[in-house]
């Protein structure tokens, strides 16, 4: 069976002793009253480290939020999923819509990372979402298709269990406004049938599909309770460790 997720993307913030600070609580928290689920915490490059060293790994995995599209080399600034991988980090997250957006990241770019993501033993927390514009237009499905076929669905199926999918519409990022329990559970479920498609019932069966964008506490155990909702990938949530366990405890 697939598993349940809540995973933490802290974005750019926390300086590395609020990050090491947020991370020792979180740990502290989960290992008095372990979860139901798995728990991943996503943070900037400079605090996999340090984070990696302080938390319990079977209780709380570690993950970036970017890695470069290229190996190694005279790539100035930037951080290759090797790199990630020798912090001790198990995830990173690829294809979020403020990568996409901000710094110009194609479909061609993300398969790069995705492919050295995957080489170097990392899994992928693979974000896809349509914007405003797209859903009043009606094109969710086809965005979300066209950005599965652009970046993973040229894995092999044992490459992409390595997958986690994590819808974000863009609109409900960071604006308080959250997609219905139902809105989310239509594309979810529209989602894994092109996974089933492409890749067969038990590979879709068992592929974990986040729901990102305004969860929180209040409204986790709706979404969570849809079928084919796996999970979160939590933005502002994630920062404070008492409604981050709030969002966990959605699976109790
Ligand atoms: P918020 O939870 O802050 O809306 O962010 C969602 C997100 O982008 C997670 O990757």
């Amino acid at each position: 069976m697939r598993k349940k997720i809540v995973a933490g993307n802290w974005k750019m913030n926390k300086n590395l002793q609020e990050g090491v600070a947020l991370a020792t609580e979180l740990n502290q928290v989960l290992t008095a009253e372990k979860p139901n689920c798995k728990v991943i915490i996503c943070t900037p490059f400079i605090h996999l480290a340090p984070v990696s060293n302080i938390i319990d790994h079977s209780i709380i995995e570690l993950g970036a939020e970017n890695c470069a599209d290229k190996a190694s080399g005279a790539f100035t600034g930037e951080v290759s999923a090797e790199m990630v991988k020798s912090t001790g980090a198990e995830y990173v997250i690829l294809g979020h819509s403020e990568r996409r957006e901000y710094y110009n990241e194609t479909p061609e770019i993300l398969k790069e990372k995705v492919d050295l993501a995957l080489a170097n033993g990392l899994k992928v927390i693979f974000c896809i979402g349509e914007s405003l514009a797209q859903r009043e237009a009606n094109e969710q499905n086809a965005v979300v298709k066209a950005e599965l076929e652009g970046s993973v669905f040229h894995l092999s199926a044992e490459a992409f269990s390595n997958i986690v999918i994590a819808y974000e519409p863009i609109w409900a990022i960071g604006t308080g406004k959250t997609a219905t329990s139902d809105q989310a559970e239509e594309i979810h479920a529209y989602i894994r049938s092109i996974i089933a498609e492409k890749y067969g019932n038990d590979v879709a069966e068992n592929t974990s599909i986040l729901y990102g964008g305004s969860c929180k506490a209040s409204n986790a155990p709706e979404l969570f309770s849809k079928k084919d909702i796996d999970g979160g990938l939590i933005g502002g949530a994630s920062l404070k460790t008492a409604d981050f366990k709030g969002i966990i405890d959605a699976w109790k």
